[in-house]
């Protein structure tokens, strides 16, 4: 009897399991497919429009068919699937004509043509986001721009190199997830855009790549860039004209050139950059680790940048304002300058393996409002140079004993007015 039992109680919760979860099955089938079916009327995915994916065919045309279709969809997510490598040549996702609100989801891999014929003379950009309104590019996927064949300068390709990805006049665009790797020029560059947030991305190129920056701002505000690896052979996060409200924090740096405001000021151009706060950053074996440069004869401003927290491992100048930023072996003095004021550095720890600090100011307009706020620098155990701090015509406070000391090199105050300053309102 008890053996009846325990097979029919068997019997039974094999068959109430199995039920219950053909139940299951059928109801996640079902939502499966409404949810495939309400995701294909918004998703446009390259390989529905010719794609091949195999990294030889030439996928352009795929990419260019997937955005027009998503461009004219509301909530439209342009699907560039994982698994697959797609070469793409020079490219606009242009949209002053698109709906707001569209999202490129890169799983996959995008490659660029090394071909010098498939490249124009003069070519800017390879990827172009244009006049978007809320862009946003998502996913695990990686662009490769394949540079190599354009740092070796082999004589074949153009002379100007290409910047990767470029989103130019755009509000409200998000960059998160992706890799960025061996751009010709620069990886990532925002032009003329406001409310930018980049995230958990990556930027890869080796350290002697030439002009291959992380990140470059040029005439944008109100940019959010954090939790980041950037590794190039320029400048890992460069800021130039035209940019405000800039937050750039949780940043591991190197190689590289260091994070830097510049340069500013060329062939006598007017510059303005202001309310740059650079913060919880490690930097390791780079050029500089927080810079300004500017070049003689130009004009405009840097005012009110904060850099705090900077961790620095072998850096060969952490600490660096350059108003003498040269690109040639010489370059003529003259008066005017974009003028450097407001520049608080707080909690810049760590090695160095030329000097700790170099402020290099403008004779007739010297830098003011320099604080310095727990500032512990150290020759590196491999640096057979170690310098003391240099500094020029460079006014402001110190707030700390700093290590090793500026006491003597740091201005107290503030310089006497040259006119000159009346300049820096003109921003
Ligand atoms: C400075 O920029 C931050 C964003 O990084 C912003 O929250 C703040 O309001 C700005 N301050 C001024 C005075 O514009
Ligand atoms: C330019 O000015 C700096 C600072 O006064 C000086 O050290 C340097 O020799 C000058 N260079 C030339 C080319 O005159």
């Amino acid at each position: 009897m008890k053996g009846i039992k325990l097979i029919i109680a068997i019997v039974f919760s094999l068959w109430s399991s199995s039920t219950f979860e053909s139940c299951i099955a059928a109801t996640r089938g079902n939502y499966h497919w409404r949810k495939l079916k309400a995701a294909s009327a918004t998703n446009f995915n390259v390989l529905d429009y010719g794609a091949k994916g195999d990294g030889h065919a030439d996928d352009t045309k795929a990419f260019q068919g997937a955005w027009a279709a998503a461009c004219k969809t509301e909530g439209s997510t342009m699907v560039v699937p994982s698994g697959y490598v797609f070469l793409v040549k020079i490219i606009s996702f242009s949209g002053p004509n698109c709906v707001p609100n569209i999202v490129f989801q890169l799983d996959g891999k995008i490659i660029a043509p090394t071909s010098p014929s498939a490249w124009g003379s003069g070519t800017l950009q390879w990827l172009e986001f244009t006049k978007l309104s809320k862009i946003a590019i998502k996913g695990k996927g990686v662009i490769d721009g394949q540079g190599s064949v354009w740092w070796s300068g082999n004589g074949k390709l153009p002379g100007t190199k290409p910047t990767a990805l470029r989103f130019y006049g755009s509000n409200g665009v998000t960059v998160t997830g992706i890799t960025i790797q061996n751009s010709q020029q620069t990886h990532l560059k925002f032009d003329s855009c406001t409310n930018v947030q980049v995230f958990d991305i990556k930027t890869s190129s080796p350290g002697d790549s030439p002009n291959t920056d992380g990140i470059h701002l040029q005439n944008s505000q109100e940019v959010v860039i954090y939790s980041s690896t950037l590794a190039c052979g320029d400048d890992c996060i460069s800021i130039q004209t035209g940019c405000s409200n800039v937050l750039v924090h949780n940043i591991n740096c190197g190689p590289g050139h260091g994070i830097g405001i510049g340069s500013l000021g060329r062939e006598n151009t007017k510059a303005c950059v202001r309310n740059v706060t650079v913060r919880d950053i490690t930097i390791q074996n780079t050029l500089t680790g927080v810079r300004i440069k500017t070049w003689q004869g130009g004009s405009g401003s840097v005012q009110n940048v904060l850099f705090s927290n900077i961790q620095v491992t072998d850096v060969k100048t952490p600490i660096m304002i350059d108003q003498y930023y040269c690109d040639k072996s010489k370059c003529r003095n003259q008066t005017s300058a974009v003028a450097v004021s407001g520049i608080h550095y707080v909690n810049v720890k760590g090695t160095y393996t030329w000097e700790p600090v170099y402020f290099a100011c403008s004779d007739s307009l010297p830098c003011s409002g320099i604080t310095m706020d727990t500032i512990e620098l150290k020759a590196s155990q491999e640096s057979k140079n170690s310098n003391v701090p240099f500094c020029w015509a460079a006014y402001g406070e110190i707030k700390t004993k700093t290590v090793p000391p500026v006491d003597n090199c740091l201005e107290r105050g503030n310089p006497r007015s040259t006119g000159i300053i009346s300049k820096i309102d003109s921003c």
